[in-house]
């Protein structure tokens, strides 16, 4: 009956591979180790702004807040920070936006990208252990049969173009070169003893 939690945790997968290959990107700028590719960085900034933005965050309070509201009242100072932790991501992708606008007019703009970047992963991933670590096990002592159908079909509708991506369910050819990146990035070391 919990599919939805599995959604969330799936999401947050997808969501913390593009937050690594941001990170990389971020330190390479800074240390000239890369040239930037802004096609990469926008369709970075496309990814946060189009889904964790618009889908994620939004259903986690609109389905998955309310019923844990319902449920647990004595869950609503939590619930009450994560609904300002999701404002404020989006207040840090603004910040992001503006800073990658900035660095593509005039590149000794960098260091304001890889600061905006740097608070920008750290944030998010904060975030979602927070939900990991105090949400996501408190929903699934509290909430009921009934709770879950409508959390589950809403999740299912989510588009998460990144996680799709990876396993092959659906392609968008604008997010192509940051997939090849994220791979670059977070393809797990060959084990020496199969080499
Ligand atoms: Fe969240
Ligand atoms: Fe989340």
């Amino acid at each position: 009956m919990t599919q939805a939690l599995d959604t969330i945790r799936r999401e947050h997968e997808s969501l913390a591979k593009v937050l690594t290959c941001l990170r990389h990107l971020a330190e390479a700028l800074q240390e000239g180790s890369r040239k930037p590719d802004f096609e990469i960085l926008y369709a970075i900034l496309d990814y946060l702004e189009g889904f964790p933005d618009t889908y994620h965050h939004p259903k986690e309070e609109e389905f998955l807040f309310k019923a844990l509201r319902r449920r647990r009242p004595a869950a609503a100072p939590l619930l009450d920070k994560l609904h300002e932790e999701h404002a404020e991501g989006v207040a840090l992708a603004a910040e992001l936006r503006a800073a990658l606008e900035a660095y593509r007019r005039d590149p000794s703009a960098s260091q304001r990208f890889s600061s905006a970047a740097e608070a920008y992963v750290d944030f998010e991933r904060k975030h979602m252990e927070h939900e990991e670590r105090e949400i996501l096990p408190l929903a699934q002592e509290a909430l009921t049969d009934e709770d879950w159908q409508e959390i589950n079909a809403a999740f299912a509708l989510n588009h998460d173009p990144i996680g799709e991506q990876m396993f092959g369910v659906a392609r968008e050819k604008k997010f192509d070169a940051l997939l090849a990146t994220i791979l670059e990035f977070t393809r797990e070391p060959a084990d020496p003893g199969t080499a």
